[in-house]
């Protein structure tokens, strides 16, 4: 067991590429107390990490107290408790009490910033409008254009993504009505009390994943479209999202809003925080606007890190070799427009810190370096090994994370009409696949991956374990092969 590490007496010289270097923790789908933030803090400030997102509301929870709407937190703060996979939890039942959840007093945020500060972190906090605004209408369902009952939801499925590039849209109307000015109201004084409680210059207001459906009936929107000249729901978000900044701006506070804020004109002195990959944050630079790169297909650290086959589900996969090809600063775009970048924990599916480092260790090393060191001195090989330095840190320290990199990256493919070639590769050098196809289970006395393998014509499941200089390294996967020849587009 090491018991410490011997430091060299050197001098060093070093800056940071960007200087917003972010981590974003969603603290509404599930709430993590003022301790666990503080410590999910100490860990981000090692890796030189210098900004705290805090999702502060979603449809799950409001999260905030707001002296002067009490009920946002007395009623939206609190769901009731689902267990399983987000999206197909059930609706509170008749009468059962809402009892799951939580919130952070005005002492709470204080400690916070200050804790943050102390380590060199600031705090941004986001409250998401008109969106995903669930928990704040069952708080006040009169800020909804949508006369109805409303809950916060516990990760029931109230929104519907069809896929087939069609339009998302709610099954329950979860948007603040850009029609109504008890809306601006409301938002005036979430802004006030937000804007004293957080020093840093930045407020997010969200923006994003709006749903369009029940807008599109609204006699209250139409009558709005018609005073205002505009022309179609893009022209309504831009509305509210203008009026927004200017209660925002009036506070002394600059706002910055995900890439949906740049549908229907963007608002006047807004920065765009780039979500749908990198293209927003273009529009925005090219526009004159602040930009912050957080794109799905690099930095979403809520996406599996590994085959779906060991990793807990979610819909898509960032692998840590994919995260840190992440550059944040596109070809032809004014450097100075994109303050940095940042890795996004939404946690749907985080129910404790565990599974938040888990989520987070190694990815957030691949932003960290990203948006500190140089282009010119990324290289895989070397930080992969430096990855792996530091997963004895984290043991050490008592912090999970990932071990996904050690477990095979698999791709079926279709021989034929009904055979399936199942291709093998790792992340990382130096690993022997052990593989079997006869239901046991593979050590490294079984077969070593060489090629392509084509599925024994009966078998019913896959098994891989990786090993490096005859140790088990990777985890033991069982795919079925039900399951292999889906992915190879067999029926
Ligand atoms: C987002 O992921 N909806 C910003």
């Amino acid at each position: 067991m090491l018991s410490g590490w011997n430091i060299p007496s050197v001098t060093i010289e070093d800056h940071p590429r960007f200087g917003w270097r972010g981590l974003m923790l969603d603290v509404s789908r599930h709430f993590f107390t003022v301790a666990q933030v503080k410590d999910y803090i100490d860990q981000m400030v090692k890796y030189k990490f210098n900004l705290l997102h805090l999702g502060l509301t979603n449809d799950q929870g409001w999260r905030i107290q707001i002296k002067s709407l009490p009920k946002l937190t007395e009623v939206g703060a609190w769901r009731v408790e689902r267990t399983g996979t987000f999206g197909n939890l059930s609706k509170p039942q008749p009468g059962e009490p809402a009892t799951y959840g939580g919130f952070y007093t005005h002492e709470d945020i204080k400690e916070l910033v200050k804790y943050a500060a102390d380590r060199f972190v600031n705090i941004l906090p986001e409250i998401d409008v008109p969106g995903h605004s669930l928990a704040a209408i069952a708080s006040y369902p009169e800020l909804s254009c949508t006369p109805g009952e409303y809950y916060v939801s516990p990760g029931d499925r109230f929104m519907v993504w069809p896929g087939g590039g069609q339009h998302f849209y709610g099954l329950l109307d979860n948007t603040i009505c850009p029609a109504n000015e008890k809306a601006y109201e409301f938002l005036d004084k979430v802004f006030t009390e937000v804007a004293q409680l957080f020093p840093f210059g930045y407020i997010h207001m969200g923006g994003d994943e709006t749903a369009r459906n029940f807008w599109e009936k609204s006699e209250q929107i139409k009558a709005l479209m018609k005073k205002e000249n505009l022309k179609d729901l893009d022209e309504v978000q831009s509305y509210f999202v203008k009026r927004v900044e200017k209660i925002i701006n009036s506070k002394g506070k600059k706002m910055i809003g995900w890439d949906e804020i740049l549908d229907g004109g963007l608002a006047p002195n807004a920065a765009v925080m780039s979500w749908r990959g990198m293209k927003g944050g273009i529009e925005a630079a090219k526009q004159g606007h602040e930009v912050v790169m957080s794109p799905t297909d690099f930095a979403y650290i809520d996406y599996m890190q590994g085959d779906a086959a060991i990793e807990p589900p979610v819909y898509s996969t960032l692998r840590l070799k994919k995260a840190y090809q992440f550059e944040p600063l596109p070809e032809g775009v004014d450097a100075k427009l994109i303050k940095g970048g940042q890795a996004n924990l939404w946690t749907e599916q985080v129910y404790n810190t565990r599974h938040m480092q888990y989520m987070t260790w190694p990815r957030a090393f691949a932003i960290a370096e990203v948006l500190w060191s140089s282009k010119e001195k990324r290289n895989w090989e070397y930080f992969s090994k430096r990855v792996e330095n530091h997963f004895k840190r984290l043991d050490m320290a008592g912090v999970k994370y990932a071990p996904s990199i050690y477990d095979p990256i698999i791709t079926a493919t279709k021989k034929d009409t009904a055979s399936v070639v199942v291709k093998l590769e790792t992340e990382i050098e130096g690993l022997d696949i052990h593989y079997s196809f006869d239901n046991s289970f593979p050590d490294n006395f079984y077969p070593v991956y060489k090629e392509p393998l084509t599925v024994p014509r009966d078998a019913a499941t896959m098994k891989l374990i990786t090993y490096r200089n005859n140790e088990p390294i990777g985890r033991m996967m069982v795919l079925t092969i039900a399951e292999l020849r889906k992915r190879a587009g067999i029926k």
